[in-house]
């Protein structure tokens, strides 16, 4: 059990709860200083998210922007494990004939969908991605987000391991399985965009490049295409089936919704600073892209789901995708396209789309004890 010390004004804690001075406000300095060079101390004001020139990207300090900070200490607050959750019930159930056919085709579709997803994303933010923000707050959040998704991929080799699956069956989906391999091929374009010989950022074609692959990863990837995933075995986690499973994909939903968040913030905080890249034919171009993504997910619902189980079919899919591509095109301030419905309102209770941002914030005590997750 977590409590909080009461800390005494001038003081903070130590890693062991022990109150310790805070010596900063005393102006204490080691040297005089004449004998330091102050003419290369950076200001916060000069930092920018892409192509900044005037400031160095080795020191994190003094913040500019505090939100990428926020979702840093975020992350690390709901750090967790896969091996922590316990398996036995999955593997009693795995092994009897209490799972369909068809129930059996969902849980496996998924997990072979996002063991190869989690790596592509990764992927993409240590390849494409961080070497072109030049903001240290905001790679520092990539540092983070990249061990989580470590973290992700290592959960579905500890899924399979568990229930003794075949993992060449499983990490070979986004090969074999057509509506598993679209929806990865859409993505790896966006990353080999950025890893093109010749591209920067220097100019307005390649920030819109570069936003072109934040949408496709951060609002696409891990904004909608992993959605319809989250609501197939949170569905069985609701019926107190395949609960370790279920809530392993708890936990990722609850890391996934502060990188959407995150992706988000730095999606806006880019265009903010870059205005011109923000055009008439751009925002048609990023709707089309997210479009063609709805499409591209709702047949992988429709795979994944052929005839309906738990009160699920793929129908249903169509305006659960479409419901949340509208509240994604909202939030990087595009029109809403779909005006569709949520038909799943037990996962709006869940994940409460209009309240991304705090939602799980009310919940980070319960993984910093290391006890059960509850909704
Ligand atoms: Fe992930
Ligand atoms: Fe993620």
């Amino acid at each position: 059990m977590v409590f909080f010390r009461q800390v005494p004004s001038g003081y903070f804690l130590n890693i062991n709860q022990q109150p310790i001075p805070n010596m900063s406000c005393c102006n204490i300095t080691t040297e005089r200083p004449a004998a330091r060079n102050l003419t290369k101390r950076i200001n916060a004001e000069d930092k920018r998210l892409l192509n900044c020139r005037a400031v160095d990207v080795n020191q994190l300090m003094p913040l500019k922007y505090k939100w990428a900070w926020e979702h840093y200490l975020n992350g690390c607050a709901n750090h967790w494990m896969p091996t922590e959750v316990p398996m036995q019930r999955d593997i009693e159930l795995w092994k009897s004939n209490k799972l369909t056919a068809d129930e059996r085709q969902v849980i496996m579709r998924n997990l072979g969908f996002f063991s190869t997803a989690e790596s592509l994303v990764g992927n993409n933010i240590v390849l494409a991605i961080f070497k072109h923000i030049t903001n240290p707050e905001a790679r520092q959040y990539l540092l983070r987000q990249s061990f989580e998704e470590a973290i992700h991929t290592h959960t579905f080799h500890y899924i399979c391991e568990s229930l003794a699956l075949d993992e060449r069956e499983v990490f070979n989906m986004y090969h074999e399985v057509n509506s598993i391999r679209d929806k990865d091929a859409f993505e790896m374009k966006l990353t080999s965009d950025i890893l093109a010989p010749g591209f920067s950022t220097d100019t307005v074609e390649g920030m819109q490049r570069f936003v072109k692959n934040l949408v496709g990863f951060y609002v696409i990837m891990e904004g909608i295409f992993f959605y319809s995933g989250f609501v197939m075995m949170l569905a069985f986690h609701r019926q107190n089936r395949m609960t370790g499973v279920g809530e392993q994909f708890q936990y990722i939903l609850r890391d996934e919704t502060i990188h959407l968040n995150f992706g988000i913030d730095l999606i806006n905080g880019i265009k903010a600073e870059n205005p011109e890249l923000w055009t008439a034919e751009f925002r048609v171009e990023l709707q089309g892209l997210i479009e063609q993504a709805v499409e591209l997910e709702i047949a992988y619902a429709e795979d994944c789901l052929p005839r309906g189980i738990l009160g699920l079919n793929a129908g249903m899919f169509r305006e659960y995708v479409q419901h949340v591509a509208d509240r994604r095109f909202e939030r990087i301030g595009l029109p809403v396209k779909f005006g569709a419905k949520n038909p799943f309102p037990w996962m709006s209770e869940t994940i409460d789309l209009g309240k991304e941002k705090n939602f799980f914030e009310t919940r980070v005590t319960e993984y910093q004890t290391g006890g059960s997750l509850e909704w």
